[in-house]
């Protein structure tokens, strides 16, 4: 797939399914720009990515300021975006009986506010013709146990990203969905500690493994591509066969 003069925006591309798509998109020749929460982590996903044509930005996705750091940063390149890929996301996994307000708001905030505002602001600055992934979760539609909260947020996303699809087509800008079933992730290994967890998860799928990030990157970079022209307000599952049972 070829990307070459084209601007993308990653955001929550330190690590996992972000990194590993803007790894993607400079391969096929893209200029990108990914966030994240802090400068460490951005210098670390640069030094491995060692392209020309990445940009970082520290942008906190979870509240509007940070989110006006994005937008200047973009503004001031002087350039309009063609792929905005809304990644940064959080996942929490606690009981409704324990569950709190911290990790309510939290997720609830960088999940859902994030995209929404991210996507209201960055509207000037998108290309006609442009093309929006927001990165959901299987979990938007199958039920997950423990993850109510952070189920919720994807699932809110889904109905944000098919109003969004129906409000730009006018401009010809794509939105789709990508759903990715459990994927080993830096993410992942942080709200999924446990070992046999894990290969739990795996065994929620048909193929019997987790995926990889690098899988879930190529599936954005169809949806992002002209390939993909005649299909907006679509969720495209990148999910290995995920059955989707709530796990025990
Ligand atoms: N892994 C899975 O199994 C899976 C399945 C379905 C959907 N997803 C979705 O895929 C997306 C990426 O997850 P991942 O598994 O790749 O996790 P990850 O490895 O933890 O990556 C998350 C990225 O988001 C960034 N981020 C988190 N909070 C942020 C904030 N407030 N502002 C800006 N950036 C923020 C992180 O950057 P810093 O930490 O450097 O700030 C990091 O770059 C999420 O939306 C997640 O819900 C993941």
């Amino acid at each position: 797939m070829n990307f070459s003069e084209k601007n993308i925006v990653i955001t929550g591309g330190t690590s996992g399914i972000g990194f590993a798509t803007a790894e993607a998109f400079i391969h096929a020749g893209a200029n990108v720009w990914i966030t994240g929460r802090n400068l460490e982590n951005l210098d670390k996903a640069a030094n491995l990515l060692k392209s020309e044509r990445l940009f970082t930005v520290v942008s906190d996705t979870s509240n509007l300021n940070g989110i006006d750091d994005l937008v200047k940063t973009v503004a001031q390149s002087g350039k309009k975006l063609d792929v905005l890929f809304l990644n940064a996301g959080i996942a929490t996994f606690a009981p409704i009986a324990t569950a709190t307000e911290a990790d309510f708001d939290a997720q609830f905030n960088t999940n859902v506010k994030g995209p929404y505002f991210t996507l209201q602001k960055l509207l000037p600055y998108l290309n006609d013709g442009a093309s929006v992934v927001f990165n959901s979760s299987t979990v938007a539609t199958a039920a997950q146990m423990y993850g109510s909260v952070y189920s919720a947020t994807k699932g809110a996303l889904n109905k944000i990203a098919q109003v969004a699809a129906n409000e730009l087509a006018e401009r010809n800008i794509r939105v789709n969905m990508i759903s990715p079933g459990p994927t080993q992730t830096e993410g992942f290994d942080k709200a999924v500690p446990d070992e046999s967890l894990k290969q739990q998860f795996a065994s929620t799928t048909a193929l019997q493994r987790m995926g990889r990030p690098s899988e879930i990157a190529k599936a954005v970079l169809f949806l992002a591509s002209e390939d993909a022209s005649f299909i907006t307000g679509a969720q495209l599952l990148a999910d290995g066969g995920y059955i989707g049972y709530a796990l025990k």
